[in-house]
């Protein structure tokens, strides 16, 4: 299936891959096209992005969506004629949420919204915001507004974190030194707690200024008040988890030709599959072009210089740079291929790989994000 029918055809797309690779670009430069080509579009993002916004006509990415007017797509001749709407999820907002759905009363979910270690826990634990962007997109998925929501994933260092995220959290929630925490605080006396606080409490600085024992007092009421969510909490984690291999679901994995990346991209692309998760492309970003070589010599090259150069530079010293940036240029451009070539004999050929050049410039507006959706979607002329 081409990356054109896969947003015409599925409700959610997802793009993940390592830092930095172009994922928050995809997603956007995907939202856009789709948009254009007639449906109603949500573009969710986890990071604040402001070129994203700023490139989408926003002024900044907010918690609530935001319409991306139809005449900016105008201004740069394009057409939409679906519509496109943007918005930042909130990790914290969504964490609450859900205590409130799965809290047994009022009292307990007012506990553990007040509990500083779980204010700490709700924004900052590993694997809580790549736990919420599922939650959220398990949300937005059943409303009806969208036809299609796109979702950019957070800059996690190994793209495969975003996988493992969910049964992480509930690990973390659940683990030994939790428990271990509440049995001290429920089996020591008041004099132990100093001490056994005192350790704690380095161990746990991000939380704040805090004494040892109301840390554990902390720490206590927020262990039971988690376990009090924990069931309803885990089936949740399974069912946003089932959700995501639902046939209406599509993972878009992106990467850069970069060796390394690649061989990180074929490992998660593995694991998706494994995983029985949709991965319907693989985007290999910022690939180098290969420039032609020059048509005449590099005498008639120094001629040609020395016409539009002030006399005061040396065209001969000129030309031979150029020539060795041509020459590393093409090098990359060569080695890119190698990679992308490499790439596509091991991931299989049911998974399409699509090429999008490295721009001169970063992608800053709707029509350089409309521009590497037409590389996309295979709609660019070679
Ligand atoms: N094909 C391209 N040509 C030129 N610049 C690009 C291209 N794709 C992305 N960029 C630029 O590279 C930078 C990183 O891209 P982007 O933010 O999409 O990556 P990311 O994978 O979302 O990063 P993070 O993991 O930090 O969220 C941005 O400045 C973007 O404009
Ligand atoms: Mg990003």
């Amino acid at each position: 299936m081409s990356l054109a029918e896969v947003l015409g055809s599925h409700r959610v797309v997802v793009t993940v891959g390592s830092g930095g690779v172009g994922k928050t670009t995809t997603a956007a430069a995907m939202a856009v096209h789709a948009a254009m080509t007639g449906r109603r579009v949500l573009c969710l993002t986890i990071d604040p992005a402001r070129r994203l916004a700023n490139s989408l006509g926003l002024d900044e990415m907010t918690m609530s969506e935001q319409d991306v007017p139809r005449a900016l797509f105008q201004r740069y001749g394009l057409e939409c004629k679906g519509a496109l709407s943007a918005m930042m999820l909130d990790t914290k907002r969504t964490f609450d949420g859900l205590v409130e759905k799965y809290a047994s009363d009022e009292e307990a979910r007012d506990r553990i919204l007040n509990n500083q270690i779980y204010r700490y826990v709700a924004s900052s634990l590993a694997g809580t915001q790549e736990y919420m962007a599922m939650e959220k997109l398990h949300e937005v998925r059943k409303d009806e507004k969208w036809d299609l929501v796109v979702l950019d994933t957070p800059p996690t260092a190994h793209a495969i974190d975003f996988l493992t995220a969910p049964e992480r959290l509930v690990d973390a929630i659940d683990s030994p030194a939790m428990r271990w925490f509440l049995q001290v605080f429920e089996g020591a006396g008041k004099a132990g707690f100093g001490l056994v606080g005192r350790g704690a409490t380095v161990l746990l600085k991000g939380i704040g200024k805090i004494t040892g024992l109301e840390f554990l007092e902390q720490v206590a009421e927020f262990v039971s008040g988690i376990n009090d969510l924990f069931g309803g909490f885990k089936e949740r984690a399974e069912q946003v988890y089932d959700a995501l291999r639902s046939p209406e679901v599509a993972f878009v994995l992106v990467t850069s030709p970069d060796p390394l990346a690649i061989v990180e991209a074929r490992y998660f692309s593995d694991k998706l599959q494994d995983a029985g998760m949709n991965r319907e492309a693989v985007v290999v970003n910022q690939v180098h072009r290969l420039l032609e070589a020059p048509r005449v010599s590099a005498a008639e090259q120094v001629a040609a210089l020395r016409e539009v150069l002030p006399a005061s530079i040396d065209a001969a010293d000129i030309q031979l740079r150029l020539e060795q940036a041509l020459r590393d240029e093409r090098q990359w451009a060569t080695a890119d291929r190698a990679e992308v070539e490499r790439l596509s004999a091991q991931i299989g050929e049911d998974t399409r790989i699509v090429e999008v050049p490295a721009f001169d410039e970063d992608v800053h507006d709707i029509a350089a994000l409309a521009k590497v959706a037409s590389y996309l979607t295979s709609a660019a002329p070679a």
